[in-house]
């Protein structure tokens, strides 16, 4: 069991020790440690089970620290940075030396992050080192969005998780980079691709995820799986009435054919960034009700709608 509490100096002495902690953001927690330490670096890597070839996003305070740890800085994405953060937008740039290269699993370029949650801010501006934290969940599992999810899931290997209350944004970064002169998504997260279109001239690309050959791993089909079976309500016949079997997770509408104890709605409201900060909650929820099946519902596709798609879509995946 970790201890869960809000306190930054035992945050600092475990981070110093070369521990552990879990880390509270707007987007997800995180699971983090020293990001200059090759050890920290590998104890990430084997807490979450996660492959080493899955870089992980380092986080720190303010642009002045992120140059410390760059060769270039595009203007395109200063300007990004500037608007955005600190926020959940994480920006691939061209790594120095000073990033060991089991961060970014050899690749060229580094994710930075500068997250918005005041508790992390006050952490980070505290250490003499920026965290290297990847989401607090198991490899290919829902992120966390509250200590509790830390707990149930990594209370067993870690001492201590900073508890900053429930995520806002409830969705990871959305993380961006440069390709020649354009502007790519490499994740839908936290910062809708309508807002950073209307922030910048270049024109923004979002990349298909690939299976095979992932630029950013995050982007495997797999990801985001919980334990039931998912399904596309587009599926659901009507000739179906096992109600002890079958759910729903929605948008803001119940289904009228299914009794309301079965179905959980993202937003009561009709708001897509309602529904991102409920969507992995829900996710976890579902696997306490008795039916094994759950049919579910896209939201509207605009707004953080689009990264709660994708989340969905992949966690309907199955391999
Ligand atoms: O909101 C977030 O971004 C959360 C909080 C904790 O900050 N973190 C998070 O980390 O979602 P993680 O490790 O679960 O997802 C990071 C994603 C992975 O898909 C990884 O492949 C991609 O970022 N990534 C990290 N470094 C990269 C790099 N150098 N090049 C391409 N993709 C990278
Ligand atoms: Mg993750």
């Amino acid at each position: 069991m970790a201890i869960i509490s809000a306190d930054i100096q035992i945050a600092r002495k475990e981070l110093a020790s070369g521990n552990l902690i879990g880390f509270p953001t707007e987007t997800v927690y995180g699971l983090a440690g020293n990001a200059l330490s090759v050890e920290s670096i590998l104890k990430i890597f084997k807490t979450k089970n996660r492959p080493a070839f899955d870089p992980l996003i380092v986080h720190t305070h303010s642009l002045d620290e992120i140059k410390k740890y760059i060769s270039e800085l595009p203007a395109a994405l200063a300007e990004l940075i500037e608007t955005f953060t600190p926020g959940p937008l994480t920006i691939l740039l061209p790594k120095n030396y000073l990033i060991p290269d089991i961060v970014t699993s050899g690749l060229d370029r580094v994710a930075f992050r500068i997250p918005s949650h005041p508790l992390a801010l006050e952490l980070l501006r505290s250490l003499d080192f920026p965290l290297a934290a990847p989401s607090a969940n198991p490899f290919g599992y829902v992120s966390p969005t509250c200590a509790q999810h830390v707990e149930d899931q990594l209370g067993e290997k870690i001492n201590y998780i900073l508890d900053g209350g429930s995520c806002n944004v409830g969705v990871e970064s959305t993380i961006i980079g440069t390709e020649n002169n354009d502007l790519f998504v490499y994740r839908l997260g936290g910062i809708s691709v309508e807002a950073l279109q209307q922030s910048t001239r270049s024109k923004i690309i979002v990349k298909e995820h690939s299976t095979s050959n992932p630029s950013a791993p995050g982007m495997l089909l797999s990801h985001y799986s919980p334990k039931k079976r998912l399904l596309p309500v587009t599926s659901l016949t009507d000739k179906i009435s096992d109600f002890d079997k079958i759910g729903f997770i929605g948008f803001d509408k119940y289904l009228k054919a299914m009794p309301e104890a079965n179905q959980l709605l993202l937003s009561t409201a009709g708001s897509t960034t309602e529904a991102a900060k409920n969507l992995f909650r829900t996710l976890r929820e579902i696997e306490k009700m008795p039916q094994q099946t759950f049919y579910v519902s896209s939201v509207p596709n605009e707004g953080l709608g689009r990264a709660v798609n994708d989340r969905l879509k992949r966690a309907m995946h199955q391999d």
